[in-house]
């Protein structure tokens, strides 16, 4: 099982891009955990840009997505809404048929942000008919610095809670692709 972990934070020392470091560390053996850190390196979405004249950066991101079973998205929020960054990220999937049916979950590492859970929940359901509206997990990580949320993710009552919510999406992309 091959899960792509997207962050939406294009911060260096980002909690969110933290936390999905730390569940690839902690993933059973059976899931493989990839991370996409680099929303901040893709170029503005336009739609004269797609087709031939695709931006490398974008196509490699894309190709990301094809190889992958299954993306968890965890962002932050900016001024109660997506940051741009991923919105932009999310803006060049939408015309390709790489995401149409691809499953996808929420990771989130703030206890605020609910305000942007909503409107990319809206989003993802818009995208893909796969989108796992159930499976989420929250970690009040918000302020910590990488190594200290390492340690938090680490600490066994979130290790088999992180666990359990991977399990339960590698189902779901199992049962979704028997029905695909
Ligand atoms: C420009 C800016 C705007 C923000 N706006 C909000 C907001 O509207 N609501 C909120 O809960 N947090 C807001 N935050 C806080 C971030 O969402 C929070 O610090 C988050 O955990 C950062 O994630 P990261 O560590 O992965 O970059 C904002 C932060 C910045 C820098």
């Amino acid at each position: 099982m091959k899960i792509l972990a997207i962050s939406g934070s294009a911060r260096r020392n980002s909690t969110n891009t933290a936390m999905l470091r730390a569940i690839r560390a902690i993933a059973p053996s059976d899931i493989e955990v990839s991370i996409f850190d680099g929303v901040g390196r893709l170029p503005v979405f336009s739609p004269d840009l797609e087709g031939e004249s695709l931006p490398e950066a974008v196509r490699d991101f894309i190709d990301l997505i094809a190889q992958s079973d299954g993306l968890i998205i965890a962002s932050p929020e900016y001024v109660r809404s997506i940051p741009g960054g991923l919105k932009n990220a999310i803006d060049w999937l939408v015309s390709g048929d790489d995401i149409v049916h691809k499953p996808i979950a929420l990771l989130h590492a703030s206890h605020r942000g609910d305000d942007m859970l909503a409107g990319l929940r809206t989003i993802l359901a818009t995208i893909t008919d796969r989108f796992a509206g159930d499976i989420f997990l929250r970690l009040p990580l918000m302020k910590l610095k990488p190594a200290e949320v390492f340690k938090a993710v680490e600490a066994a009552e979130n290790r088999s809670r992180v666990q359990a919510y991977l399990q339960a999406f590698s189902a779901y992309c199992m049962a979704d692709s028997k029905t695909a």
